[in-house]
């Protein structure tokens, strides 16, 4: 979603803000801007829809660099998509200028207060932000102190990342944050502000993860942090371990078809890091599983992809675990609590660890002191730092808005955590081995997959995965990737239940695909095939090898039943992906969508 970095006591600091935006592209945004000084007096305010390189066209041919600057990518929340309304927003007397992620809930009620002589030229909340602060400090206030009383006035439940700018003190740059990430980065060249690490890489892998609640004054070699009860704080710093190469498409076209690839790797990873030479389990603590056996019930909360993730998750902890689990989405799990078990224990499942909706149900649970467990690709993000205990997903960066490793991965950790809670009656640590050697054969087929989205996607509007079981939750994920890219609608379904109503959506050419893995439901699945085949549709059955049959798109290879999601999902990632280009969309940045979801 939107993103923040800036710089200050740079030689250049045009070109760090914009590798630096351009890092932040694929969390998804509508519009971005800039706004550059050079402590001399001179500045610039540049701001454009759509792309980054259209900024980036703008900027350069207005020639000026800058010493120090903020930058920011927008997804519209308040207000359409505009200039006016990308940031950075200044205030009226072209004193402050202010870069703001996250919503500021009472910006309403604000303006009516304290703005009502002011004229507004956006409609978002962080002009609100910025006007209250010229306001103060015209009325004599620091620009410190009317930083500070604008957020003092700020709803208990806004959630921001500020980054502001006064012209006259044009190289100290000013940040604050609460529920939204903010991190200074630290060089002997210059110092940064920004809500994720791997923009600023080019600058510095040094960084300070602000807490919330701190406010930071970051000047070009001086970094000063005050926390919440506006004491100064020394906060540590951290290296980032990050290769760049991670974050860099290399020979592949899209970062979507490279995450795809990584999955044997991220499998071997993963078994890697949790399991010991000897298949003894490691890596997580006594105190993770003890609090889990003393749970009656589990509650898998997430959102999208990690979602579905949960919902293959929960078959291992109730069959190896003993462990009745529900999985809930976080957005209706905040606002209508289901009722809970006497001992609960929440697991919340998330690519970013950043999920507004999540975080909202954590802090919901955390007020009734139930026990949590984060699992995330992003560790010291928000969810994993405010849990009690946080697992590691180790897919690596994933950078294509359309999640693929990070689904594998959440699935690959639930199992070894489930596992280490009970039995899965099988080598765990010598199946994945073999999981990952699969994964390799499948992508090792792209041509297939390339030919079945030719042949059956080329111009429907509509399409269906269906599945029993774990396939009808795999087919979900299914699913959704396909029509998040492709915009193709596509329903992932319960087989069973087609009759029930769907079914009369099938027309003459109406793409089906079955994923038929679980050898229990392998006849019905069949014949709900056979019906839908009846009425038109052109079906392709993805079976696993023990129970395929002649005529099948495609034959999976066989691994221990409840892990064949681990590899029935690749060949639905594989024709999403194809099928999305040859419809010559973007497939790793598809409208209207953002990586990172930091706003409910
Ligand atoms: C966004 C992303 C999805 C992701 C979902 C949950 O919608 O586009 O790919 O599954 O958020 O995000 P999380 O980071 O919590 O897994």
């Amino acid at each position: 979603m939107c993103g923040i970095v800036g710089v200050t006591g740079v030689s250049k600091a045009l070109p760090y803000l914009l590798q630096g935006l351009q890092k932040l592209e694929y969390r998804g945004y509508d519009s971005a801007g800039v706004y550059l000084t050079d402590g001399a007096g001179q500045d610039a305010f540049i701001k454009e829809k759509g792309r980054v390189s259209q900024l980036a066209a703008k900027a350069e041919k207005n020639g000026f660099e800058g010493t120090a600057g903020i930058a920011h990518t927008r997804w519209a929340t308040h207000g359409n998509v505009s200039i006016e309304n990308a940031h950075p927003q200044k205030s009226a007397d072209n004193r402050f200028y202010l870069v703001h992620n996250g919503v500021i809930e009472n910006y309403q009620e604000l303006k009516d207060i304290y703005l009502n002589n002011v004229t507004l030229v956006s409609q978002t909340d962080t002009e609100i932000a910025v006007q209250l602060v010229a306001k103060f400090a015209a009325e004599g206030m620091t620009t410190e102190a009317a930083f500070r009383k604008m957020i003092s006035l700020l709803a208990g439940n806004s959630a921001y990342g500020f980054l502001l700018i006064d012209q006259q003190e044009p190289e100290t740059l000013y940040a604050a944050k609460k529920k939204s990430p903010l991190l200074v980065g630290l060089s002997d060249h210059g110092n940064a502000v920004t809500s994720d690490a791997t923009a600023m890489i080019d600058l510095t892998k040094e960084f300070i993860d602000l807490q919330d609640g701190d406010l930071a004054i970051v000047k070009p070699d001086q970094v000063t942090i005050y926390d919440e009860q506006e004491q100064k704080v020394d906060r540590p710093s951290f290296t980032l371990t990050i290769d760049p190469e991670d974050t860099d498409k290399g020979a592949y076209p899209y970062y979507m078809l490279k995450e795809i690839d990584e999955q044997a790797v991220v499998t071997r990873k993963i078994a890697g890091h949790y399991f010991g030479e000897n298949g003894e389990l490691q890596g997580i603590g006594c105190a993770i599983t003890d609090k889990m056996a003393e749970a009656d019930r589990l509650y898998i909360v997430a959102a999208g992809t990690s979602y579905h993730a949960g919902l293959v998750g929960k078959r291992y902890f109730e069959q190896w675990a003993n462990l009745p689990t529900e999985v809930h989405i976080a957005s209706e799990f905040a606002y209508d609590q289901p009722k809970l078990s006497d001992k609960p224990f929440f697991i919340f499942l998330s690519q970013s660890g950043e999920t507004a909706d999540s975080r909202e149900v954590l802090d919901n649970i955390k007020k009734q002191g139930y026990p949590a467990l984060t699992i995330a690709n992003v560790m010291n993000s928000t969810l994993t730092r405010e849990a009690d205990f946080a697992l590691p997903l180790l897919a690596g960066p994933e950078i294509a808005v359309a999640s693929t490793k990070a689904y594998t991965a959440q699935i690959l950790v639930q199992a070894i955590l489930a596992s280490a809670l009970g039995e899965p009656g099988f080598d765990l640590k010598a199946e994945l081995a073999k999981v990952a050697v699969e994964i390799q054969a499948i992508t090792d087929e792209k041509e297939v997959f390339q030919q079945i989205a030719a042949d059956a996607l080329t111009d429907q509007r509509s399409a269906f995965y269906l599945g029993r079981g774990l396939d009808a939750a795999v087919a979900l994920e299914a699913a959704l990737k396909l029509k998040e890219i492709s915009y193709i609608q596509t329903e992932g379904f319960a087989a069973g239940e087609l009759k029930h109503g769907t079914i009369s959506l099938i027309e003459e050419g109406t793409p089906v695909f079955a994923l038929l893995t679980q050898s229990k439901t392998a006849g019905l699945l069949r014949g709900e095939v056979a019906q839908v085949a009846a009425r038109g549709a052109k079906t392709f059955i993805f079976a696993s090898k023990d129970l395929a049959k002649e005529g099948d798109a495609f034959v999976l290879p066989q691994v221990q039943e409840l892990l064949m999601p681990l590899l029935a999902v690749i060949p639905a990632q594989l024709i999403a992906y194809y099928a999305t280009l040859a419809r010559d969309l973007d497939v790793d940045r598809p409208r209207n969508l953002a990586k990172s979801v930091t706003v409910q």
